[in-house]
């Protein structure tokens, strides 16, 4: 990787306490940039101070929101080690983002060696503690100065590091989620499975109302019938019934989460039935009216496990695992944040040791 230039920081920031991080509420020193044009393609890929980026008021990103952005975390494990989770997927999934909002695709090997780079350049960032991790946000806006709704024909992609900890403040404790009837975060067609801005802006409103009435989080219904579950806050989402667990099929609508396929992944090595279909709202409440609805839990790069102690669909509450964190949704926790930080083994090749 001859091309990437360098330029160090001269003017290091302190660190924030590792027990009062929060999420995405500090930023590394430095950040990767890379420019797009259509002359040059991809080019000038660089790691300079992190700090403000200048851009035309004009800017497409800033009238039509072409974006599109990604979320991984980098540990490092008790032999010392700084590892990624299963990072091929994530620029996987940020190329069919880009296919979807007509950006064009980048390197994924340069990319990840780019970023590898500044981890490595900001590994005293990685902070200590059993729930933080160094947060890594590579995202794309489209920089052209001009009006007209198309496609840029400039493009910059950055990438910024945060130490994190928990995303929800409830961290593996439950959280209480809202069904969302009146408003819709994606539809058939629409752009839910790419991981771009609007989707997220999309939510906010129904997300403050839910908080409003006491509830955590909101879970979304497809944007047709308003019957079948697809994701919660910014989650995959997985009920265990009767012993079986379902999690909504990718359908088009909802994001291809990593954290999510590696659940299935490690529930079918433990023998555990894993359906991926629809699954309907009136399904699920019969099922909790039976006693049936034995777990659910949201999953995602940034809460990991989250598991849901009650939902409330219309007048209907419903407490689940008497409102404690289920086996399941534990086991998996400990399981998928085990392998991330070197203390479990990793059967499937999920670590990827950054040198
Ligand atoms: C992630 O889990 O990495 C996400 O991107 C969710 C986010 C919007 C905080």
């Amino acid at each position: 990787m001859d091309t990437l230039h360098i330029e160090l920081s001269q003017n290091l920031k302190e660190k924030p306490d590792v027990n009062n991080l929060g999420f995405g509420k500090f930023f590394s020193d430095h950040m990767l940039t890379m420019d797009y044009s259509l002359d040059a393609g991809w080019h000038d890929l660089k790691i300079i101070p992190y700090g403000p980026i200048s851009l035309d008021p004009s800017a497409m990103v800033l009238h039509y929101g072409q974006e599109v952005f990604e979320g991984m975390k980098a540990y490092r494990t008790s032999s010392g080690e700084i590892v990624l989770f299963r990072p091929d997927m994530n620029l996987k999934r940020l190329n069919k983002s880009c296919e979807r909002l007509s950006i064009p695709q980048v390197d994924e090997s340069i990319l990840l060696q780019g970023l590898s780079k500044l981890i490595r350049i900001d590994e005293s960032w990685i902070p200590s503690g059993e729930e933080n991790a160094l947060y890594i946000r590579p995202f794309i806006i489209a920089t052209e100065p001009c009006l007209g709704v198309r496609a840029s024909h400039t493009y910059k992609l950055i990438v910024i590091l945060s130490p994190v900890g928990s995303y929800y403040p409830e961290g593996i404790h439950p959280v209480s989620i809202y069904v969302e009837q009146r408003y819709v975060r994606a539809f058939r067609g629409g752009t839910g499975a790419a991981k771009t801005s609007s989707n997220y802006a999309a939510s906010i409103k129904a997300q403050e109302e839910a908080k409003t009435s006491g509830y955590s989080q909101v879970l979304w219904l497809d944007g047709v019938e308003s019957k079948y579950v697809e994701e919660v806050g910014s989650m995959n989402v997985f009920f265990k019934v009767n012993g079986e667990v379902i999690t909504p099929a990718l359908s088009g609508s909802i994001l291809a989460g990593v954290t999510r396929d590696s659940v299935i992944a490690l529930l079918q090595s433990w023998g555990v039935h894993v359906t991926e279909r629809k699954i309907s709202m009136e399904e699920l409440a019969e099922a909790h009216r039976q006693g049936l609805l034995e777990e659910a839990f949201g999953t995602g790069t940034a809460a990991v496990i989250s598991p849901i102690g009650s939902m409330r669909w219309g007048e209907a509450e419903m407490t689940i695992a008497g409102g404690h964190t289920g086996e399941l949704a534990r086991k998996l926790f400990d399981t998928i944040t085990g392998i991330q930080r070197g203390q479990q083994e990793d059967p499937f090749g999920w670590i990827y040791s950054i040198r």
